[in-house]
């Protein structure tokens, strides 16, 4: 790390020109467990941040100007604090930008900085590059002006800064997990309450296996409207026919199998997967907590069938990653995660079988879409912070 952050150093120097002392800041991808859709319901979610993430390095200018470049699009964008607005021709900066703007709204005052960026969380596969983007730059932003921003905060200010900035209608659970992660943990959490539990998540003899469909993950983004609309819908009927529903959260697998046939097809689906996924990640935080790992994995596999046939948002590629990990010896459970319409799945496979299991998937994936497939062993890290030499 030390002699990465040092040619980091190196490279700001080089390309701002600029020969002030640099503070370094780092922000995680994250992988969710289970609980997948269940965030903009007001319902709970189980992610952990990844060992993969973004790093900064920055220093603070004499004007009121932020300069940033991303070393992995080779690119620089400037833009000054008195004029934060959405400019399609920054690109990947307008998730800078966005996140100046949400904190500068709230009354705090920006330094102008420079900030190099350069990460190796996968762009585009559901592990949350643009959140961790958003998340590092508000934690940059604050602590280089000498300000704290607490850390759920910080997750909601990144979360206004997708929705409003960027104009993605996401839920709270990737800007969470990546401000509030901690190491060796995975988090549950309660997506309404706002009440966060880091449970333990750490194994001698298990790994955490993310499997890149490296398919561009087409449609999501009007899919993902859809969805929150069907789900919208969902309540408003479950509100008429049992009163004081304001989310899907409230309505308890056995209310709607009591009025499940009320419900019309599309809608009642999208209901079942969600009012059940949430059940999903109750059960699997006690399976947990017990040590029950293979109880857990079952539970990780149902909630891939879910998603798969009731919500509809997995994929042809998604489902050979699964299919084929629930084949293999050593394997407690897999299932797609983050969106969904391609990006990746999490299985969790013991540490003796993992070679085979990259290997065989690999070949099997290859002949099935001709698509070559990526894995990352992954660990529960830290969410956003500094990094102190
Ligand atoms: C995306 C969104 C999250 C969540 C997941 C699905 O990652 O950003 O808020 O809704 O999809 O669980």
């Amino acid at each position: 790390m030390e002699q990465k952050l040092k040619e980091l150093g190196m490279k700001y120097k080089e390309i701002f020109s600029d020969k002030s002392s640099v503070r370094y800041f780092q922000a995680p991808g994250r992988v969710n467990l289970i609980g997948e859709h269940t965030d903009y319901n007001g319902g709970f979610v189980m992610p952990m941040a990844i060992n993969r993430n973004i790093i900064s390095a920055t220093a603070l200018r004499s004007d009121n100007e932020i300069h940033i470049h991303s070393l992995n699009f080779n690119n620089t964008v400037k833009f000054t604090l008195d004029k934060l607005e959405y400019d399609k021709k920054d690109g990947w900066g307008n998730y800078v930008k966005g996140m100046a703007k949400v904190i500068s709204d709230k009354g705090i005052k920006l330094s102008g900085m420079n900030i190099l960026f350069e990460g190796n969380i996968p762009l585009g596969s559901g592990l949350s590059s643009s959140a961790a983007i958003e998340v590092l730059s508000g934690e940059t932003f604050s602590k280089m002006s000498g300000k704290d921003i607490p850390s759920d905060e910080l997750a909601l200010l990144a979360q206004k800064a997708e929705n409003e900035f960027i104009g993605v209608n996401c839920g709270i659970m990737d800007q969470y997990i990546i401000s509030t992660g901690k190491k060796n943990t995975a988090l549950f959490l309660d997506c309404r309450a706002f009440k966060a539990e880091h449970v333990p998540f750490v194994f001698d003899d298990i790994y955490v296996v993310i499997g890149n469909t490296k398919k561009e993950r087409a449609l999501v983004d009007s899919e993902y409207n859809s969805r929150r609309k069907e789900c919208e819908q969902g309540v408003k009927e479950f509100n008429n026919i049992i009163g004081g529903v304001t989310h899907l959260r409230d309505v308890s697998s056995k209310q709607f199998e009591e009025h499940k046939d009320k419900l019309a097809e599309i809608t009642g689906k999208r209901c079942q997967h969600v009012i059940y996924e949430n059940e999903r990640v109750l059960e699997a935080v006690t399976r947990l907590k017990n040590g029950e790992l293979e109880a857990f994995g079952k539970l990780m596999i149902e909630s891939h069938e879910s998603l798969r046939d009731l919500y509809e948002v997995s994929c042809a590629e998604l489902d050979v990653l699964v299919e084929e990990a629930i084949k293999m010896d050593g394997v407690f459970g897999s299932r797609m995660t983050g969106a969904g319409f391609g990006g990746c799945n999490v299985s969790l496979v013991k540490k003796d079988n993992v070679d085979n299991f990259i290997a065989q998937i690999t070949e099997v994936y290859k002949s099935k879409t001709s698509r070559e497939p990526e894995f990352y062993i992954c660990t529960a890290e830290n969410g956003v912070g500094e990094i102190v030499l």
